[in-house]
């Protein structure tokens, strides 16, 4: 019996995607839990890249169950098309997906009032997908949920309600609400198309978890965009930590085996908000082309900077994490020597993890290690790198306090070094 939590450790784009999709092989059930299209999850499987927003990463495999936890915010008409994709490949057989009853519904007046809030002076670079207005509404407790598709009268009360709610902030920033009628009745042709997949996610994982079947639960985002642990106010809206892959599943923390965190050998971050590592300039615009790094949703350029130690550690802490899984290591080739940020200092003080306030006014305290010229992407083991890339791997080690299990060196599934199995 199994269950493996794969979390981001930075700002999200770690590359969970790809290794959710390359351990679901070895997986029963795959459960997606928190937010909703602000992600992009890129898999490239025989050098075919597809991204998905919605349904976990494991759906290119033929086996695993996929089920979408309570803790998401669902864009129906994304899910059509995820699942459309999925039924193409030959993929989606009967009681292959259960979406959860309980996952919350994002509406065309999300996305309107996200879009309205991000033309003004307070934006914060969201990804424009509702997702925050739609987690507002839940807190509300007026949003709607996918099990309200079910019941007609009932769903438009709900949307009624929500936008009742809704309806003065919109006025005041200029818009116009939509018709709630309107809105109901295109839910409800959507809903046909979905209903087949709709069910009880949590009783699928539990009675996953009493089977004694392997459980991989996916993580949107990343750490420092975590609604309480991340730099607040530029965060989503949602528990994006191992916390709330309880919250977002269904089961208790004590069902959770083991807590992967995903970090990239370097940072990335997409939107507004503090960064104590980014480059700015040339080097900055050499690892975004190195790295390709244009957001999987947006296809914003995402901002490039060195590893952050403290915000390693800080994961580490919020995360209860076991190990780490090192991924982009392949990008890194070619630069002389590689900066990592063993600390910050702030008004005088050294700080070992970021603070809740100030974090834009931190100077990264850095240390500096011999790069390599080698191309590692062909390297299989540890013993295949060059000796400067496992240096780079043991400091990282060292400054986390837990071991890396796993390293990416390259997009493709099989561009991966294993150093111990996730499942033992
Ligand atoms: P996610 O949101 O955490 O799933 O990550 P994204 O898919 O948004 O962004 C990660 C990007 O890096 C994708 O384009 C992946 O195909 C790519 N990627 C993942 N691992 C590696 C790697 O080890 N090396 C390289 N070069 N690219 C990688
Ligand atoms: P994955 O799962 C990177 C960022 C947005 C913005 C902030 C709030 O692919 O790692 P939101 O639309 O959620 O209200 O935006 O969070 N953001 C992400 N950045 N990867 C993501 O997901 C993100 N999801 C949200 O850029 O700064
Ligand atoms: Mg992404």
């Amino acid at each position: 019996m199994s269950a493996v939590v794969i979390v981001g450790v930075q700002w999200g784009d770690e590359g969970k995607g790809k290794v959710v999709d390359l351990l679901t092989a070895e997986a029963d059930a795959v459960v997606r839990f928190g937010g909703g299209a602000n992600a992009g999850h890129t898999l490239v499987v025989d050098g075919e890249k597809v991204v998905f927003h919605l349904v976990p990463s494991g759906a290119l495999h033929t086996r695993p169950r996929c089920i979408l936890g309570a803790g998401m915010v669902i864009d129906p008409r994304v899910l059509i098309d995820e699942l459309a994709e999925m039924r193409r490949r030959g993929l989606l057989s009967e009681g292959r997906v259960t979406i959860s009853e309980r996952a919350h519904l994002v509406l065309p007046v999300h996305f309107l009032v996200d879009e309205l809030r991000e033309r003004g002076p307070g934006a914060i670079g969201t990804t424009k997908r509702g997702i925050g207005p739609c987690y507002q509404d839940r807190a509300a407790r007026r949003g709607v949920r996918i099990g309200d598709l079910d019941d007609p009268a009932h769903l438009k009360a709900r949307v009624a309600a929500s936008l009742a709610g809704w309806r003065p902030e919109i006025e005041a920033l200029g818009g116009t609400p939509p018709n709630p009628v309107q809105v109901a009745d295109e839910l409800l042709a959507l809903a046909e198309e979905l209903r087949p997949w709709i069910g009880d996610a949590e009783d699928a994982v539990h009675t996953a978890r009493e089977a004694g079947e392997r459980i991989l639960l996916e993580g949107a985002q990343g750490t420092m965009l975590d609604i309480d642990h991340g730099t607040y106010p530029f965060v989503t809206s949602s528990s994006v930590t191992a916390g709330g892959a309880c919250t977002g599943s269904g089961l208790g923390p004590g069902h959770i085996d083991r807590v992967v965190g995903i970090s990239k050998a370097y940072t990335t971050r997409v939107g507004e908000g503090p960064f104590p590592t980014e480059l700015h300039g040339e080097a900055g615009e050499a690892l975004r082309r190195a790295g390709h790094e244009f957001g999987a949703t947006t296809g914003r350029p995402r901002r490039c900077g060195w590893l952050d130690g403290p915000v390693l550690r800080h994961a580490v802490r919020v995360n209860g994490l076991t190990e780490l899984a090192l991924t982009k290591l392949d990008v890194l080739q070619g630069l002389e020597t590689l900066k990592v940020c063993v600390a910050y200092e702030l008004d005088g003080a050294r700080l070992e993890r970021p603070p809740s306030r100030g974090l834009e006014r931190v100077t990264p305290i850095y240390e500096e290690l011999p790069g390599w010229t080698e191309d590692v992407a062909g390297a299989r083991t540890l013993d295949a790198l060059p000796e400067t890339a496992r240096a780079y791997i043991r400091r990282i080690e060292e400054l986390a306090g837990v071991p890396v299990t796993l390293v990416s060196v390259g997009p493709d599934r099989e561009e991966t070094i294993r150093l111990r199995d996730v499942w033992a």
